[in-house]
């Protein structure tokens, strides 16, 4: 074969052939617990059969239809996302399309052209996409472009005197992951949080969250504004938000997005029927009793599971919900026991910091199937 694949990715020696709930089916029958979910993708786990209907439905009725008609499906999503977000007086406004870094990108547009200023500040640590806007907002040299197409300032995570020093009128945006995911699942206190909103309305910038991981439930609440009682100007979604499907979401306060033309906006395959009937559903099964509790108990379970033996790899946790920062203890590497797990069938994520591994299985996630981690941490070998 002369075609190459860009080398983009470290693969893991995981010969998949297929998925069923929240397992992975190997070549050879053996079966993987994925405590990964496809990075935050599988909201409802692989195969879902209320999603599979959806999806194939649709497909049948409208498979796709250009952005100059209106359609049923989007009827059906606007409803049904409306009914998981926070409260805002004047409503919120929303645009799709198809990734998390074009829902960046359309959220830091927006912020510029609704304040007419031109800096962005954003945290060390910081990932928001590959893009030239989102690269320009990411802490990491490998997605950078020669230059940003506006001024950005890059300030130290949790620092409140620094941004208090760093926010003024000249700034147009304030873009940050409620935790930081890639960092290590690195929390904000509740004071960071607390001067960012105040400065952001002090100063007229628009304070936006990603939501591309902490959203669409994985916090045990539908968004990360009502985990932590800040409510943001503008916030973005995208991995789990389709269940699976590609879609990116920029989520804007009403009274803001009004201001802005919607010229400025377009995409070809953003918002059409299959996504959006996709995106309905997953909202759908947020908002049924039960779903989110399910992702609290078994946050809990995991967490439990981590921890319950002193003598074992993990030292403490991160995180909310089903976003979890196992870190390890000091004498260890995180990848070398994301290793050993994997010999024990159970594949978990690593992240930016070497210490600390990810857990973001899909929200459907059992107690019980959290309990298999305990058992695989207790039978490890971790190489050097
Ligand atoms: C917090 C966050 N924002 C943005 C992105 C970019 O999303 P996408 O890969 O869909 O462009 C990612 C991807 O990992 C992410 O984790």
């Amino acid at each position: 074969m002369q075609l190459k694949e860009i080398d983009a990715y470290a693969r893991l020696p995981l010969p998949v052939v297929g998925a069923e709930g929240n397992e992975l089916v190997l070549k050879d029958g053996r079966r993987v617990l994925d405590l990964y979910g496809g990075h935050c993708v599988n909201t409802l786990g692989a195969g879902d059969p209320g999603l599979g209907r959806v999806i194939t439905e649709q497909w049948k009725r409208l498979s796709f239809a250009t952005n100059l008609l209106d359609h049923e499906a989007r009827g059906c999503f606007m409803a049904a996302f409306e009914r998981n977000l926070p409260p805002e007086t004047d409503g919120w406004s929303v645009f799709v399309s198809n990734s998390g870094a074009e829902a960046n990108e359309n959220a830091l547009k927006f912020a510029l052209a609704f304040t007419r200023r031109r800096k962005v500040v954003f945290f060390k640590g910081a990932f928001h996409g590959r893009t030239a806007a989102a690269a320009a907002v990411s802490d990491t040299k490998l997605a950078a472009f020669p230059s940003t197409p506006f001024d950005v300032v890059k300030l130290p995570w949790n620092d409140v005197e620094m941004a208090t020093k760093a926010i003024d009128t000249s700034v147009g945006a304030v873009i940050l992951e409620p935790y930081q995911s890639l960092a290590g699942v690195t929390e904000p206190s509740a004071e960071f949080l607390a001067t960012l909103r105040r400065l952001c309305d002090r100063t007229g910038a628009v304070l936006i969250f990603d939501e591309v991981q902490t959203g669409n439930g994985r916090l045990g609440t539908p968004w990360a504004s009502q985990h932590f009682g800040v409510v943001p100007d503008a916030f973005t979604t995208a991995k789990g938000a389709a269940g699976g499907l590609p879609i990116g979401i920029t989520v804007v306060r009403t009274k803001m997005a009004s201001a802005v033309p919607g010229k400025l906006f377009g995409s070809t395959f953003g918002g059409g029927p299959l996504v959006l009937a996709a995106a309905a559903h997953v909202a759908h099964r947020v908002a049924e009793p039960g779903f989110l509790a399910n992702v609290k108990a078994t946050s809990a379970a995991l967490c439990k599971a981590a921890l319950q033996n002193s003598g074992g790899p993990i030292g403490s946790i991160r995180g909310a919900g089903l976003l979890l920062g196992l870190v390890v203890k000091p004498e260890l590497k995180a990848s070398q026991v994301r290793d050993a797990l994997l010999e024990q069938g159970v594949l978990v994520g690593t992240s930016d910091d070497p210490q600390v591994l990810r857990l973001s299985p899909a929200l459907t996630l059992t107690p019980a199937e959290a309990n298999r981690l305990a058992k695989a941490l207790d039978a490890l070998v971790v190489k050097a």
